[in-house]
């Protein structure tokens, strides 16, 4: 991690910037990107060096208990935005344009956008899609913010794919994604998220842009990797695709603290004399 010395003498990461994914491709230095939702646990994953944190509309599932991303609303985005964007020094924030904020048309997307940048202090949006929103990410991107495009397996068309499978393993999908990453570079996208398609598809759509992809369920080709945090960390246990690999079992753990508290709240071992005053 580069660093740079305050007036102060103390040493701050460097900002991680759009650009600087840009330089990462080109170094062929892999991005490592992960979910947040909230303060705390993005002051974890930026001190431990995460290079993006990106508010998902998965909060609707890890969070809220949805079954999709349909549900969660803009203020509620902007609510998750601020508070990771508060817990971060170091990381790039992206934050997910929630389903409805912006299929309507590209003036309403980019009174979404700028909601999101101005309200919650973030440092670019992200929206899914390919040909057809590409007026839309040209316009926001024409306003400064900058856009992540998002390909394949984009959860909010759920119920248009009726499956969560993998997408793009027919030829005639695979070369309108392909078609569909060149042009969200076209129009401007710093990045894209190539979500559960299959591994030489992903190394194609990598070699044929000149933007980082970041890859989820999309094999090792990618320029970055993506997962959502409480899969790595083993909070979601009901949730097993091939593509996760859990890194932690937090949800063990989070039961076995709490069953000892129940206990020693039980017998009155807690508190103790030292713990009250
Ligand atoms: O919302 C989300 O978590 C995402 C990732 C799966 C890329 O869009």
């Amino acid at each position: 991690m580069s660093t740079k010395t305050s007036a102060s003498g103390i040493e701050a990461a460097k900002r991680i910037t759009t650009q600087t994914l840009q330089e990462m491709k080109v170094a062929q230095t892999p991005v490592a990107m992960l979910t947040a939702y909230d303060y705390t646990s993005a002051r974890i994953l930026d001190s431990a060096g995460i290079d993006v944190l990106l508010v998902g509309d998965s909060a609707s599932n890890v969070v809220a208990g949805h079954e999709t991303t349909l549900p969660i609303t803009l203020d509620q985005m902007i609510y998750h935005a601020s508070s990771v964007v508060r817990g971060v020094s170091r990381a790039l924030v992206v934050v997910d344009l929630p389903f409805g904020s912006y299929q309507g048309n590209s003036k309403e997307a980019l009174a979404s956008a700028i909601r999101i940048m101005k309200e919650s202090g973030a440092h670019a949006v992200k929206l899914e899609g390919g040909e057809a929103v590409i007026p839309t990410v040209e316009r926001i991107i024409t306003a400064g913010i900058p856009v992540m495009g998002h390909l394949g397996l984009t959860p909010q068309s759920i119920y248009r794919f009726g499956t969560y499978k993998v997408r793009a393993r027919e030829e005639e999908e695979a070369e309108t994604l392909r078609r569909d990453a060149v042009l969200l570079e076209q129009a401007g996208c710093f990045a894209v998220v190539l979500e559960k398609i299959p591994l030489e598809l992903a190394s194609q759509v990598t070699s044929s842009v000149n933007i980082p992809t970041i890859g989820i369920g999309a094999g090792p080709s990618c320029d970055g990797q993506v997962l959502v945090t409480h899969d790595l960390l083993g909070l979601t246990t009901d949730f097993n695709p091939r593509f996760v690999r859990r890194y932690g079992h937090l949800a063990d753990e989070i039961q076995r603290a709490v069953e000892s508290y129940i206990q020693d709240v039980r017998d009155r071992s807690f508190p103790s004399i030292d713990e009250s005053y």
